[in-house]
């Protein structure tokens, strides 16, 4: 077989020149310098070669050798260059915007309202949102099967309360069960919020949800009076809604407050109803019950406690006519707060 040196050198160029990839480089390593590649059936011709021949085809083949070595180490460092330039980044290249997510206006209003209290030495607690019977209503001295309980209506559990035989488990109607367990637990003073999600089978609309957010407070100590009750909540209200605000005590009943009234703030975010008295929390002076109940000695201690509706609030705050607004997951509702 004879061999064309030159013609071999111009085929490797060639060769080279496609090899685009790494790979395809590689497929021409193996077909010029592999073990069945070319330069070794030059070597392997050499045995069956005249001198002459012998010495111009060695040389010819340790020819291709060198310069096919040479030609691929540099391919090779250009197509590693080449990738890696690919992979760089392209500051030219218009960016993907990230969408960053904003905290939901309900999380925002519990934060900003616990903080006013927080300023004000109040100690943020938390309590369960599954509760039993007794802390839920009894030791609020809401009474079993007494009529108060229907304005808290209740989403029982199917699981039995283990500390009271034939009571079930529930999903607390409001934060005020959380009074209770800090009772429990600590002697006074004392000065707690404690927010939360609260339950009841209420049918969805405009105003109401089955599901809704409250913020309970409570202080105690020995000398705790209603004009401290009453100037507690109205710096709350100037610090949350502004100087001017408008508001206004208005007596109410809860079985756990004596005596018990209930905030309005004057809004005009509703068309059509301008100067409307809207509802925000209640309150009052705790019962001596309450106090009986968590075990306190009789006669010793004075508490304020109240319960405001989140919802409500950050509904007035920011002109939201429609409660629902917070659970339908619009974002063009939310991304707005
Ligand atoms: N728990 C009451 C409710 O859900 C609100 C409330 C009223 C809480 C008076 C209080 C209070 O702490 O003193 O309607």
């Amino acid at each position: 077989m004879s061999w064309d040196i030159e013609k071999i050198k111009t085929d490797l160029n060639g060769d080279i020149g496609g090899a685009s990839s790494l790979d395809m480089l590689e497929a021409v390593r193996l077909k010029y310098l592999g073990k069945k590649g070319l330069v070794q059936s030059i070597y392997a011709a050499l045995s069956s070669a005249g001198p002459e021949e012998k010495k111009s085809l060695g040389k010819g083949a340790n020819d291709i050798k060198t310069l096919a070595e040479a030609l691929i180490a540099e391919r090779k460092k250009s197509l590693v260059t080449q990738s890696q330039r690919r992979d760089a980044i392209d500051v030219s290249i218009p960016g993907v915007g990230r969408v960053v997510g904003t905290q939901h206006l309900i999380t925002q209003t519990v934060e900003e309202i616990c903080q006013v209290f927080e300023r004000m030495g109040f100690v943020l607690q938390q309590g369960p949102e599954i509760e039993t019977e007794f802390n839920n209503f009894s030791a609020l001295n809401i009474p079993l099967d007494h009529p108060s309980r229907d304005s808290f209506d209740t989403f029982y559990l199917d699981q039995p309360d283990p500390e009271a035989a034939g009571r079930y488990l529930l999903l607390r109607s409001h934060t005020s069960p959380g009074q209770v367990r800090v009772m429990q637990h600590n002697k006074p003073p004392l000065a707690v919020i404690i927010p939360g999600k609260v339950y009841r089978p209420d049918a969805l609309d405009a105003s109401h949800s089955f599901m809704f957010h409250q913020i309970e407070g409570l202080l105690v100590d020995k000398h705790v009076t209603f004009a401290d009750l009453k100037g507690l909540l109205t710096s709350f209200c100037r610090k949350y809604f502004g100087p001017d605000v408008k508001m206004r005590f208005r007596p109410h009943f809860f079985p756990f407050t004596e005596p018990s009234a209930e905030v309005d703030i004057q809004s005009n975010i509703f068309k059509g109803r301008e100067g409307k008295w809207l509802e925000i929390l209640g309150c009052g002076m705790v019962h001596p019950k309450v106090f009986a109940s968590a075990g306190y000695p009789e006669g010793e201690y004075t508490g304020l406690a109240f319960g405001l509706g989140v919802e409500r609030i950050a509904m007035l705050k920011h002109g939201i006519g429609d409660i629902r607004t917070f659970v339908e997951n619009d974002m063009r509702f939310l991304k707005q707060f």
